[in-house]
């Protein structure tokens, strides 16, 4: 067997713990798998004496994981500080100056400042690998970057967020609204003391544009993906989209649209109803799924834990027996160089399906107001519930449209806003996937 791998890993919280155990407890089979024994050598965190269930006294201790990337015994830095600045973009510039390898399950700081380090790699000559970066344990990066390199991706979605999932999973099981059970996710361990990156769809918006950046060979501004949480979704919105056939995920969505070169590229983040009968529908719990549509092999889906020690130490394990093997492939599939620029779809000009929900008082008149204001913003009604009680008390009226363009739907909504008997403005949801 030839000279071993030697490795540094910077953050040693519940995925740097687990990754430091793997490393020990499959040592035989990795090293068999890589062709080289895969040695940890040093390691670096902020508290030294917090007992991980884990023995690091074989290694080299770093109080600066700065240093230890710049300084340390190893070929490959592991980089699971997290943030999309400080401290783990100054660990992973080092390791990369240094002419180390990076691997790192860093969504924001990929989806932030990928492209400059993919760029220092390249110019290294060394890996900047993120696989643990998206979905967790499922393997999507690998797959769309190689088991699907034949194929010029037209989209990638799916669900990429697992709190979310496991949040919008049980506010349907439970009928509970959003705020009881964020509050019991809190309490369980299942959402992070403070939520907001994961229920605000950015952590989703991260993993998305790491995605499209691979799928499409794409340079992508953070900035241009349109992002919205589930914050605003209700238990009535869950049972009436039930009721229409549909389930509320969290959605990323991503597609290029035109078949060559500089397509447009249209980036989203946000609360969707899915047909209940296709496979996104069911998937539930803290699973992320995430389609890809190729030209060559059609739909794709791989579902998997998006989350947790184990299965993030299980992704970043493979881009190390990739990098011990000598294989592993730029970050975003081609030379940083050869990334290409889109112009990316406002999100008004979004061709789809939408659901409205209206609180309106139950008079005569309402629902014809409310469809004068979309047979003038040429909006066709697809199907519609409306279970009146009384005169007196105010009733839910819920829209599904065929296909209309979102800047025509806000128009309507701003409209329908304004009749007497609307009591607030309506909530409104995209219908995904959309072709438009
Ligand atoms: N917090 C994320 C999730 C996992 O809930 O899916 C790490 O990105």
């Amino acid at each position: 067997m030839t000279d071993a791998l030697t490795i540094a890993v910077a953050g040693l919280g519940t995925v740097g713990s687990e990754t430091v155990r793997l490393l020990q407890s499959g040592a035989e089979l990795l090293a068999a798998r890589a062709g080289r024994p895969l040695h940890l050598t040093a390691v670096s965190a902020r508290d030294r004496s917090r007992d991980r269930g884990v023995d690091l006294g074989p290694y080299a201790w770093f109080d600066d994981a700065a240093e230890m990337a710049a300084t340390a015994d190893c070929d490959v830095v592991v980089e699971l500080i997290g943030g999309s600045d400080g401290p783990a973009k100054r660990v992973c510039e080092a390791a990369l100056g240094a002419g180390r390898h990076v691997v790192t399950a860093n969504k924001a700081l990929i989806a932030h400042e990928g492209l400059s380090l993919a760029r220092m790699a390249d110019g290294a000559g060394k890996a900047l690998a993120c696989e643990a970066a998206v979905a967790g344990g499922i393997p999507i990066l690998k797959g769309l970057r190689e088991g699907l390199a034949a194929n010029r991706a037209s989209a990638v979605f799916g669900i990429l967020n697992g709190t979310c999932n496991y949040i919008l999973s049980e506010m349907e099981a439970t009928g509970q609204d959003f705020a009881e059970v964020l509050a019991e996710a809190q309490r369980l361990g299942y959402a992070e003391a403070d939520p907001a990156f994961d229920i605000d769809g950015v952590d989703a918006a991260h993993k998305l544009a790491i995605l499209a950046a691979i799928g499409f060979n794409a340079r992508i501004d953070f900035a241009d993906v349109h992002v919205e949480g589930i914050r605003q979704v209700s238990a009535a919105d869950i049972d009436y989209a039930k009721q229409l056939g549909y389930r509320i995920k969290l959605i990323g969505h991503a597609q290029h649209m035109g078949r060559e070169g500089a397509g447009q590229l249209a980036l989203r983040v946000g609360p969707a109803l899915v047909p209940l009968d296709r496979p996104l529908g069911g998937i539930g719990g803290v699973f992320n799924a995430v389609v890809v549509e190729g030209d060559a092999v059609g739909h794709v889906m791989l579902v998997g834990p998006g989350a947790g020690g184990g299965p993030t130490a299980s992704a970043v394990i493979a881009d190390l027996i990739d990098i011990a093997r000598g294989q592993a492939p730029p970050t975003f599939g081609v030379s940083a160089d050869r990334l290409t620029a889109h112009p990316v779809q406002p999100i008004e000009q979004r061709v789809g399906a939408y659901y409205i929900r209206a609180r309106v008082l139950d008079r005569p008149g309402v629902l014809a107001d409310i469809s004068a204001v979309l047979r003038d913003e040429a909006v066709s009604v697809e199907s519609l519930i409306q279970r009146g009680r009384s005169s007196a008390d105010p009733v839910a009226l819920v829209i599904v449209t065929h296909d209309a363009q979102e800047a025509a739907i806000s128009r309507a909504l701003a409209r329908i806003a304004t009749i007497d008997t609307v009591l607030e403005p309506p909530t409104v949801m995209r219908i995904e996937p959309s072709l438009g």
